[in-house]
């Protein structure tokens, strides 16, 4: 059913929906979620069988074009890709070394992405398929270099340009912790577990960065800036930076003997258990299912992280109380990437840039179908409850 069938089928009808809770706002055909079932499946595959068998790369081209690559279109992409990687140098020198010392590298983040419009203003033809092509090719190589800059320069340490001689994770990790020539080897099973957390975070139908990747998108601004509002949403502590809230709550907490009194806190409403919880979800994320396979790969190279036996302990009290299990609270996505990030020696201020960098290809891949689709601006009414209408009163008067 399009726009124009359903005015004729509900005439002036409206609904009040807020936080579109009950709202769907686009058809789409990207990322399928049972919330009830915990399933997720990118473009119709299981993500268990693409963390399994697949790379990030390839996973962020099936978002994009709906189909698995075959292996002469797969080469095309990575090359692509590649050859995208660096950034101009004012976007580095004279943009992000601007920043107050102490900026949060997902405020930078940000800041770099919007930035990179005025770098290639003909983003704009957004009516040219090869155009699309291009842009969407710089957004993704450019992230893992805009996210390791933003970290080095807060924490004081000097640029480190792309070495294309490297994978996509390997070259991220590369340009985050080099530190002496010729070239930074990244352990292989670091680099794995990371591309699988790539995987996982690369798409999640329409939560609120995606939405607002459509929203502002709809209005024929150019993928810059539509993607720089999306990460601005992401941003948020009850989005993208809840994994950063989760390792606070678990430094507070301290130690497995505070869990209880902790739960019975949350219980009481003295705050939130931060990586529990989903709108959709209604049963185990399956993402979570899957981090925490890939928390032992990662521990095995890096040690415990010694914050792993309170998260196990917070899920087992929570998941056994009544609290909990009458909400369907289960532990999201992010109640365990945090873990794993921190034990990888990621600052916690990097977890939501790590989440911004693969889901890129999420947003992009809704802003090819939005394109496509030709939808209107996106536009939505509001119930006015505000003053009748009353008299102005001058200023002396009042
Ligand atoms: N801890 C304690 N209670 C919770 C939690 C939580 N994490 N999440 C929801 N609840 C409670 C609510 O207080 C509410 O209780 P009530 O019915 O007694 O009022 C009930 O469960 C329903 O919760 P809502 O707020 O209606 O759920 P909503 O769908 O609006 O919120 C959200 C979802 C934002 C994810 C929420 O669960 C939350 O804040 N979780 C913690 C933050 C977090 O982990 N965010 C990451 C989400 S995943 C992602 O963005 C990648």
């Amino acid at each position: 059913v399009d726009s124009s069938q359903w005015k004729k089928l509900l005439g002036n009808t409206w609904f009040y929906d807020p936080a579109y809770t009950q709202t769907a706002a686009t058809s789409s055909a990207i990322t399928e979620i049972d919330g009830e079932n915990g399933i997720l499946r990118y473009r119709g595959y299981p993500i268990e069988e693409l963390a399994e068998k697949s790379s990030y790369l390839e996973v962020a081209y099936l978002l994009i074009f709906g189909e698995l690559p075959t292996e002469d279109q797969f080469a095309e992409w990575v090359h692509d890709i590649t050859y995208h990687t660096f950034i101009h140098e004012n976007v580095r020198k004279r943009f992000l070394e601007g920043f107050h010392h102490d900026a949060h590298p997902m405020g930078m983040l940000v800041s770099a992405i919007a930035a990179l419009s005025t770098f290639y203003p003909n983003a704009k033809e957004i009516d040219d398929e090869d155009n699309r092509y291009r842009q969407t090719v710089r957004l993704i190589a450019k992230m893992p270099t805009l996210a390791a800059a933003c970290h080095r320069f807060s924490v004081g340490q000097p640029f480190v340009y792309p070495d294309n001689s490297l994978g996509f994770t390997a070259n991220f990790l590369s340009m985050m912790w080099k530190i002496a020539e010729p070239r930074y080897d990244a352990n292989y099973a670091l680099a794995h577990a990371l591309d699988t957390l790539f995987i996982l975070h690369a798409d999640h139908e329409l939560n609120c960065g995606t939405a607002t990747m459509r929203m502002i998108a709809s209005s024929n601004s150019d993928p810059y800036s539509s993607a720089a509002g999306a990460a601005a949403a992401l941003y948020g502590p009850r989005h993208g930076g809840a994994n950063e809230a989760v390792i606070r709550m678990l430094n507070r907490i301290g130690s497995i003997d505070n869990v209880n009194s902790f739960v019975e806190g949350v219980k009481n409403g003295d705050e939130k258990l931060m990586g529990f919880g989903h709108r959709v979800y209604k049963n185990y994320d399956p993402r979570a299912r899957i981090i925490k396979q890939t928390a032992d790969e990662v521990f095995a190279v890096t040690g415990k992280n010694p914050l792993l036996d309170i998260a196990l302990k917070l899920e087992e009290v929570a998941l056994e109380d009544d609290y909990f299990k009458s909400r369907k609270l289960y532990p999201n996505v992010d109640f365990y990437s945090g873990l794993i990030y921190q034990a990888m020696g990621f600052p916690t201020e990097m977890f939501t840039v790590l989440f911004a960098i693969p889901r890129m290809s999420g947003w992009l891949a809704h802003w090819k179908e939005l394109m496509e689709q030709d939808q209107k601006i996106a536009r939505p009414r509001q119930l006015y409850v505000g003053a009748g209408e009353r008299s102005f009163v001058e200023l002396g008067d009042r």
